[in-house]
């Protein structure tokens, strides 16, 4: 009998060993999603819908009114909340036992416009803490090629003395939701999945393919999938500079460049974007950790870089218009008036986050107009505390001008006669969106 066991000893190698995805389908782990903003809340009621999640925030704030069933970014309804298999916490202790960690915190730049990776380097931090032999790691977090294998994963080796691949997983997979769009959810959306080998990439593809409906690309490297996502933010942004840029000459013209781009637009190959503020905290900040990265590198790229460049002045240019509309019907500068329509960085979204407006603000504060800014979705105390400035709570009449800044839906099919209610007899509107081009007769009227 002695001998028995060490002849049955290679049978245990042949015991099937269970895969993380099987170990989350079976409940034998959970889901823990770091950082539960606009992109991390979302995917952690999605995932706890078919397993156990645990949401992990450092704001202690925010995950009681996540306990409470309420989204602090204010895009969730309470019930969304219900009936998922979900616990919030702010502790360590509660996300020991997780299998999968998934890092969804922000991204931003600093007033030098590089990279400020404390959340993403806090964050891994926090994974080494708690990461097991086995565990997996996904980082959602927009960042720049070769950040999360040469930036995050040697924090988690260092603090946890396991090393990745060989003990733990690493993945990443962006996240690709627009914000304010309620047509395209997050399950709707095609998934890039990635993975450190194969074993991992076939895991994380099953997870997420077994959440979103769209279904999901399987990248061939964690570098492509950081790449493909920092690509189409820095491309929309390159191509919406190209319209500023237009737009900067075709005003010294007098040409619309809405009606260009809708001339030019009846060509089978010719790509529709239009001029506009560049704000928010995606197009208009991504490209500065792709230029972070090509610079690290020693490359210094000239097109991404002008492109920001263009996007940021349009602010000021517009601030300069109101400015001259005003000088030319000879209106004291000082005591004139000019109603703002919008505060948040995109339509129909409650987000102040890098709104492009604020600098619009800024800009004619500089040259001492009156500003009274007006939107239906912003905090008032959030703009207050975020840039010194609160909304004003009833439009009034006597503008001077009035710039439809953001285009909420609440200012989408105004009539004339509400234009000029709100102005003086010479009053002008800069519409930035190019809504009302056309539809009205008697107003002094801008357009990008
Ligand atoms: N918002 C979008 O529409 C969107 C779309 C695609 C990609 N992204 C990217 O996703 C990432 C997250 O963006 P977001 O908009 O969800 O951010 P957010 O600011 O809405 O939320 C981030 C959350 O992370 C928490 N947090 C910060 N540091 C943390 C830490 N060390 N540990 C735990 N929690 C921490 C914050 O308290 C907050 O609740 C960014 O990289 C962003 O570029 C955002």
């Amino acid at each position: 009998m002695d001998g028995w066991p060490d002849l049955f000893l290679p049978l245990r190698f042949l015991e099937p060993v269970m895969e993380m995805f099987d170990r989350i389908v079976a409940g034998e782990k959970s889901i823990c999603v770091i950082g539960l903003g606009y992109v991390g809340l979302p995917l952690a009621l999605e995932f706890a819908r078919k397993y156990r999640v645990v949401g992990f925030d450092i704001n202690a704030r925010r995950v009681e009114m996540m306990r409470n069933g309420e989204d602090p970014s204010r895009e969730l309804p309470a019930s969304e909340f219900e009936g998922r298999n979900i616990t919030f916490t702010n502790q360590l202790d509660d996300i020991r036992e997780c299998g999968v960690y998934i890092v969804a915190v922000p991204t931003p730049i600093n007033d030098a416009k590089e990279p400020d990776l404390i959340p993403l380097q806090k964050s891994s931090e926090t994974v080494g803490r708690v990461i097991s032999a086995g565990d997996y790691v996904v980082y959602e977090s927009t960042t720049y090629p070769g950040c999360t294998e040469e930036d995050c994963v040697p924090i988690i080796e260092q603090i946890s003395g396991l090393k990745s691949v060989q003990d733990f997983k690493v993945g990443y997979s962006p996240e690709r939701i627009n914000p304010g769009d309620k047509e395209r959810p997050l399950t709707k959306i095609l998934k890039i999945v990635s993975g450190c080998d194969a074993e991992s990439l076939d895991n994380l593809s099953k997870l997420y393919g077994s959440i979103i409906e769209a279904g999901i690309h399987r990248a061939p490297t964690i570098k492509v999938a950081e790449a493909a996502k920092i690509v189409e933010n820095t491309q929309r942004d390159v191509n919406i500079s190209l319209m500023n840029e237009l737009s900067l000459i075709f005003d010294k013209m007098g040409v619309n460049t809405y009606d260009v781009i809708e001339a030019a637009g009846t060509k089978w190959n010719f790509h529709r974007y239009f001029p506009g503020l560049v704000g928010g905290h995606c197009i208009g900040v991504d490209p500065y950790y792709l230029l972070h990265k090509a610079e690290a590198l020693g490359f210094h790229p000239r097109v991404i870089a002008a492109g920001r460049f263009t996007n940021d002045m349009m602010a000021a240019h517009i601030a300069k218009i109101a400015v001259q509309k005003l000088i030319k019907r000879e209106r004291n500068v000082k005591s004139s008036r000019i109603a703002i329509l919008g505060a948040t960085f995109k339509e129909d979204v409650s987000d102040i986050r890098n709104s492009k407006i604020v600098d619009i603000v800024n800009e004619l504060k500089s040259y001492e107009v009156n500003v009274e800014v007006f939107d239906p979705h912003a905090d008032s105390e959030e703009l207050q505390h975020e840039y010194g400035f609160s909304l004003t709570n009833e439009l009034g009449s006597d503008y001077d001008g009035i710039i439809l800044a953001v285009s909420h839906r609440e200012y989408r099919n105004l009539p004339e006669s509400w234009f000029s209610e709100k102005l003086k007899a010479d009053g002008f509107l800069l519409d930035l969106k190019g809504i009302y081009r056309d539809k009205l007769e008697g107003l002094d009227y801008w357009s990008l």
